[in-house]
């Protein structure tokens, strides 16, 4: 089978590292990829945003499965050009990826379809939004309606920010503020038959102790060892099939990956967001402990046949990964800094502990850093604990000046809560 990837982080050279594993892929593409992912598939350029560009490709290559990785090109319909052509996609229709493109339109499918979420107004005027913010009082939950790569949501106890930002977006969801962790669950599915992934924590803050602004994930770690073991049954009845059945009944089916962002609160678990694509940076540690070879399941999706894919098998191992960023990020991150001690991971820590390119590019000899979010370095161990170690471990052998990383992330759950 042939697969190309769209896309360029560290997600994509995750997805890319499994379906390189997988005996059933014979030639593996990458679009536009990275420096990283240039090691386990052939990278061609591409704008990802443009449709027709895509799904010329995907014909020129003889592609048997694309594989989109981000947001934005869902959103575009990239999916639906590549579908046109008559070749299988894992990723939904524009339509359906409004659940990611407009947070109203993932508020109006969850009371569809009863699913538990924040209760939520839609504002458009400066008085509505008042009403709203007095209606729920602090601390004050405003996201912008569209797509604005993680930034759209402000979470504040300050009513003059959260006004502001209400103000500075042209649609805005006010919603009640939702108390308790947070876990992303993902699933696969076809728009009939729903499979769901295990699910992982993601550290959204930039500095230790959840301090610091939102960023796109500094870390992820699975499982949750503090979590129900019921957990996912429940989301799978409460959110994951009624939320797939209510797209298939506006006749917008939703096929691809749905990633349900949960908060554990007090009085249940409630939706936070939806995304219609894999996370970042869960996707590295999920995918880290699947055994299953996945072109088989994502083809399967693609082509509406779930429902005859035996049950997917996990490894017992657990799986962590922390994020090294630039210098300035989230807010300004400077880039073209080169990296070093990648070679001695692959040296000293692989298979065990393995880097995964997010913002690089190559230049020359030297792999230099090429965006906010640089490297994900991912690790599996016994448990979180030994997990943890290696990836650390290989942490440190990485040399990018100016870079942050948390170094956090996992250690509580590590110790068991
Ligand atoms: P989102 O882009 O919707 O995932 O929001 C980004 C982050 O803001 C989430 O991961 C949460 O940490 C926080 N957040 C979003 N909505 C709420 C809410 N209703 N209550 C508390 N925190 C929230
Ligand atoms: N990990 C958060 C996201 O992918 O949106």
């Amino acid at each position: 089978m042939k697969v190309l990837v769209i896309g360029g982080g560290a997600r994509e050279h995750a997805l890319c590292r499994s379906l390189s594993l997988d005996p059933a892929v014979s030639a593996l593409y990458c679009a536009p990829g990275n420096a990283g992912i240039a090691d386990v598939a052939t990278l061609r350029p591409v704008d990802a945003l443009d449709g027709a560009a895509v799904a010329t490709l995907a014909t020129e290559i003889a592609a048997d499965l694309v594989v989109v990785g981000p947001e934005a090109p869902l959103v575009a319909g990239v999916a639906d050009a590549v579908r046109a052509v008559g070749i299988p996609v894992f990723g939904p229709s524009a339509e359906a990826a409004q659940l990611e493109g407009s947070k109203a339109f993932a508020k109006d499918v969850m009371a569809a379809a009863g699913v538990p979420t924040a209760r939520s107004y839609v504002c458009t005027t400066p008085e509505e939004v008042d009403e709203a913010l007095d209606a729920f009082g602090a601390p004050y939950v405003v996201k912008d309606d569209g797509l604005a790569a993680g930034k759209g949501v402000v979470v504040t106890d300050d009513l003059a920010v959260a006004r502001a930002h209400a103000l500075a977006c042209d649609r805005v969801v006010i919603e009640e503020y939702l108390d308790g962790p947070e876990v992303s669950l993902f699933a696969i599915t076809d728009g009939v038959t729903v499979v769901p992934l295990q699910p992982a924590q993601d550290f959204k803050r930039a500095l230790d102790g959840d301090e610091g602004p939102n960023t796109g994930g500094m870390g992820a770690y699975s499982p949750l060892p503090w979590a129900d073991p019921k957990l996912v049954d429940e989301v799978m009845e409460l959110v994951l099939q009624p939320t797939v059945d209510e797209l298939r009944r506006r006749g917008t089916p939703f096929s691809g990956l749905l990633y349900a962002g949960l908060a554990i609160t007090g009085r249940g678990t409630r939706v936070i967001e939806f995304n219609a694509r894999f996370g970042d940076p869960e996707t590295q540690v999920v995918l880290a402990r699947l055994r299953t070879p996945l072109a088989g399941v994502l083809l399967n999706a693609a082509n509406g046949t779930l429902d005859t894919l035996p049950p997917l098998v996990w490894r017992e191992d657990a799986a962590v990964t922390v994020v090294i960023a630039s210098h300035n990020y989230p807010e300004t991150p400077r880039t073209g800094d080169p990296i070093e001690g990648l070679l001695e991971v692959a040296a000293e820590d692989e298979p065990d502990a393995y880097v995964l390119h997010a913002g690089t590019r190559r230049e020359g000899n030297t792999v230099v850093s090429a965006g906010g979010r640089v490297l994900s370095v991912t690790a599996t161990g016994s448990d979180l604990a030994q997990a943890r170690a290696k990836a650390y471990k290989a942490v440190a052998r990485i040399r990018l000046d100016g870079s942050q990383h948390r170094t956090d992330i996992a250690s509580k759950a590590a110790q068991g809560h």
